[in-house]
């Protein structure tokens, strides 16, 4: 190939400036050209394709959000939208697309592949949901955003013996909430892959305190929602004054961490590879810290595991 396209899409992670930075450059290096495609798919359908030089992406590792800007595109849905992206592919001569996202875009990349224009897949989101990789692009920096925002948290606990109840993002996924609730020593975490029973909590919480402690935090998954109503239940069953906190979009902001930016580099500079030798219908994942490739229906058929090891730990090693 010696015209490549790249895409961000769906909802924007940490790193995927990153990504977008391999890519070009990856791509420059091998003496391709690069075009940088904005708000994803809609740019497709729109034309908002521009030229990515060495510079285009210089000072961007850094910095959170995407330079590419981001959307979720009803109209690439539909059949006359799809046509209308190919038909910019031809125009702007785009002979391959990376496409940066999560499941819902790498479905749009499938078909956009089974149209004629080889796509694969870099997992950029921060729920950490798409089974085929162990890791996705923007998920660490997510989830230490998460736990500087559960430490502070922590502090006005303490100082009014409360609880705080605090939602965190993850879509239908309870990863970011396990992961989180261990790193903060919650006395709780809550996520629909387990069942939970807000008696036991309030026994268990009563308990701990009669044994000195002062202050807790309860770490609930955004799939099981309600955390405004869990703090209130938690407060009639125990009597101690509960306080809910909906983390939200904040968890997707900020610097990435190194892990967020070497991942993305090293997948962004392997899907550059891919298509180099013509190789589409790919999603790229970490496997056994290895970056590995898969088809994008195998990737998308697969079922990624709950830590329910994790999940035991945070409860067994909280206090009581
Ligand atoms: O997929 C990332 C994510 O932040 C989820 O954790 C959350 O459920 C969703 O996106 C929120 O989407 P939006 O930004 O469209 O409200």
């Amino acid at each position: 190939m010696k015209t490549i396209g790249v895409l961000t899409s769906g909802g924007d992670a940490p790193g995927m400036n990153a990504a977008v930075r391999s890519v070009v450059r990856a791509a420059l290096k091998k003496g391709m050209k690069v075009y940088g495609i904005r708000r994803g798919y809609c740019g497709l359908i729109d034309g908002d394709i521009v030229e990515m030089d060495e510079m285009s992406v210089s000072g961007t590792i850094h910095r959170g959000g995407t330079m590419l800007y981001t959307a979720r595109s009803a109209e690439f849905r539909t059949a006359e939208g799809m046509q209308t992206a190919k038909e910019n592919c031809e125009k702007f001569g785009l002979e391959g697309i990376v496409v940066i996202g999560g499941d819902g875009s790498f479905r749009g990349a499938a078909d956009l592949s089974s149209l004629g224009i080889p796509c694969v897949g870099l997992p950029g989101t921060i729920d950490n949901d798409i089974a085929c990789t162990e890791y996705t692009i923007g998920y660490d920096t997510a989830m230490n955003t998460a736990m500087e925002l559960i430490d502070k948290l922590q502090d006005t606990s303490q100082s009014h013996d409360r609880c705080s109840v605090v939602e965190v993002m993850g879509r239908g996924a309870g990863f970011i909430a396990v992961n989180t609730a261990v790193a903060c020593g919650a006395i709780e975490v809550i996520t629909k892959e387990v069942p939970y029973d807000l008696d036991k909590i309030a026994k268990k919480m009563l308990e701990c305190k009669k044994n000195g402690k002062q202050n807790f935090i309860i770490v609930v998954a955004e799939s099981i929602g309600n955390a405004s109503e869990i703090a209130k239940l938690i407060q009639e069953k125990t009597g101690i004054e509960s306080r809910a906190t909906v983390l939200g979009h904040v968890q997707r902001g900020g610097s990435p961490t190194v892990r967020d930016r070497v991942v993305a580099s090293e997948m962004g500079y392997y899907a550059v590879e891919l298509l180099e030798q013509g190789i589409g219908n790919r999603v790229v994942g970490i496997q056994d810290n290895k970056i590995v490739d898969f088809d994008i229906q195998e990737a998308l058929s697969m079922k990624k595991p709950y830590d329910l090891r994790l999940h035991q730990i945070a409860e067994d090693i909280a206090f009581f």
